[in-house]
Parts: structure tokens; sequence; C-alpha cells
């Protein structure tokens, strides 16, 4: 019964399998070797994106603070919702690579970016001259840190709003995967048809390893995100393990049922959990996080018979708990979960 996140399941054995067969023999280390070049043609296959440049991380942190750092001046603004991932969890490492750009803040409900909210912060930049924040970027989350979806149509209204003020924009798409099994819609549409012109593309969450891929739609800039990739550390030298993964990770459509699964449970627990009884959705749960509200009691009891779970205190006795499923959760495991739960109304 283990719902604290999506990275606390291992790796899909295909994964498992493509870095234990990318093991053999000797291939040229820093992206040069073979299968990277496969990761490329798949992605730009993928997104219709016949130019994309594309490159390998390891990390999500990385992933967006070098797309950030990439699309940012260090004198710019970074436009986020106020839950955003890139805001509360990344130990200001979006600042740190962009030299000194400002995270705002925007408020929205449902964990998205409100557009009026949006438009009063953009109208924010250049006012004060030489003595003010300038022009920076915009960075969104999906699936959101509240487990919701933005559709494309939503994407492409922020996006716009953004560009009428020259800001390019990112996608944190830990739970890109997530994202488009949820919406229906193509990895373009998601992407640089909505206005994105950078992407955090998820693997790790979603069954790989250890590997994220940044999708830059506009290659002008990709040789110096190559060189800040070097510079923080994240060019890998037996490069060929990243790539074995995101290979495999594509192959077949693999990351869509991996995350097609991860949505399924996330839908069943949801269903299980939300209908009457003590526990209350926060937020609608399109994908595979979801947040409860709910007693205290409740959060102590099934800890108790062993469910791992995040959740924090509310106000008069109540608890926020965070629930996500990920691609190895089992119905069995949800189920159970469901059981524990009813039995200790
Ligand atoms: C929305 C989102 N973005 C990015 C990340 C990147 O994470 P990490 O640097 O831990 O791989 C996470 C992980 O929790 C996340 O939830």
């Amino acid at each position: 019964m283990f719902f604290a996140s999506d990275n606390s399941s291992g790796a899909a054995p295909e994964i498992m399998a493509a870095v234990l067969r990318a093991n053999d023999g000797s291939q040229r280390s820093y992206g040069g070797d073979d299968l990277m070049a496969r990761v490329t043609a798949q992605v730009r296959a993928l997104f219709e994106a016949p130019e994309a440049a594309v490159y390998l991380v390891a990390t999500g942190t990385a992933a967006n603070a070098l797309s950030i750092a990439l699309t940012c001046p260090p004198w710019g603004a970074v436009f986020c919702h106020q839950k955003a991932h890139v805001a509360e969890d990344e130990c200001n490492a979006p600042e740190f690579f962009a030299g000194g750009a400002k995270l705002l803040l925007v408020d929205g409900a449902e964990g998205k970016i409100d557009p009026a909210a949006l438009q009063v912060q953009l109208d924010r930049i250049g006012a004060g001259g030489v003595h003010s924040l300038q022009s920076g970027m915009m960075t969104l989350t999906n699936i959101t840190e509240a487990g919701t979806l933005y559709t494309p149509a939503e994407i492409a209204a922020l996006t716009a709003l953004a560009k009428a003020k020259g800001l390019p924009c990112h996608l944190d798409g830990a739970r890109f995967a997530n994202a488009l099994v949820a919406s229906g819609a193509t990895p373009a549409e998601m992407t640089w048809k909505a206005g994105i012109d950078i992407l955090s593309f998820g693997g790790t969450k979603n069954g790989c390893l250890g590997v994220e891929a940044v999708v830059i739609f506009d290659p002008a800039k990709a040789f110096e995100f190559e060189i800040r990739r070097k510079r923080a550390g994240h060019l890998f030298s037996k490069h060929r393990f990243l790539s074995a993964q995101f290979d495999a990770y594509l192959e077949d459509g693999l990351w869509l049922r991996l995350a097609g699964q991860a949505n399924a449970m996330g839908q069943r627990l949801a269903s299980g959990l939300f209908s009457g009884n003590d526990a209350v959705s926060v937020h609608p749960v399109p994908a595979n996080l979801m947040f409860a509200d709910w007693s205290r009691g409740t959060s102590v009891r099934l800890q108790a018979k062993g469910a791992q779970f995040y959740s924090r205190a509310g106000a008069e006795g109540r608890e926020r708990a965070r629930l996500v499923t990920s691609w190895a959760t089992s119905a069995e495991e949800v189920d159970a979960f469901l059981s524990a739960y009813a039995a200790q109304l």
C-alpha cells in the first residue's frame, strides 16, 4: 500500500533489460552513442518536430533548472504557479542556474495559473525601466502539482499572454505521459502547438531508472544548452545508459502504457475513496495524483496498517493526504488500501 510518490516504485523490466543490453561492447561517450541518435529520431517523430534538439539529464530538477537558465536572463522574471515544483521543491536551483533570475509566483485555483492573475504580473515587467525586473520566461507544469490537468487550450491561452510580452515558455513534464493519457492530446498538441518552446519530458517517475529528456523545439540555442548541461555536471560520460532507458521508454509506446496503468490505478483509488464517507477530494483527479481531506484519525489508522503516503495536518482535526499511484501499482494494492480505509471508518 505504497502511495507516497510515483518515484517510490522501481524501474520497469523493459527499462532494466535495455540498460543491461546497453552494457555490451563499447560505445562513444558523452552522448555520441548510437542509442542517443535513435532517441532523438524517436522524439522528433513523436512530437512532429523534425528540427527539435533533444538532450538527456538524470533528474527533473536539472531538466527544469537548465531549461529555465537557457530561456531567462539573470535579470529576468520566471513566471510560475505559486505551488510549482520549481518554486517549492528545487532548493532555488532555477535561480542558481539562471544566475539571479527571480521567480514570480502567480496565483490560480487547482494548481493552475489564473490568466487574469498572470496578466497582472506580466504588466509589471519593465515598468520601472532600468530599475525593475525585466522580461524572462514562463514555466507551467502538467500534470500539475495539485494533480490536475491543463488542456492544450488552457496552455495555449497562457502562452499567448506570455508571448505577447516576448516570453519563451517551458513545460515541466515530470508527469508528461500521465497528462497525455489523461487528455488524449498528442505530444505536439500539448507542447509546441500550444506555444511551449522547451519541455522537461519526464521518464523517472514513469518507470525509468533515472532519466529526463529536455526537448528544445527551436534548436537555435541547442549548443548553449549543451554547454550549460556540461557546466552543471549533467553530461554523463557513460551516456549510453541514459539513452538506453529513454529509447526503451519510447519504443512501441511503453511510456504511454506505463502512464495508462498509473492513471487507471489513480482512477480506481479515487472512485473508491471519494464515494461518500469521510474522505473528500481536494481537487479533480484526472490522472494518478490526488489529495484527500479526511480526519486526522484516518491518516493515523491507515499508516498504522502499513499504508504509505504523505499527510499534513489541516484545521479542526482534519488532515490533507497526498496519494500517488504509479506504473507499478496493482489493482490488488489499491483494493487492499480501500478495504483498510473502509475498515477504519
Ligand atoms: C512536478 C515535478 N517536477 C519536477 C520534479 C523533479 O524531480 P527530481 O529532481 O527529484 O527528479 C518532480 C519530482 O518530484 C515533480 O513532481
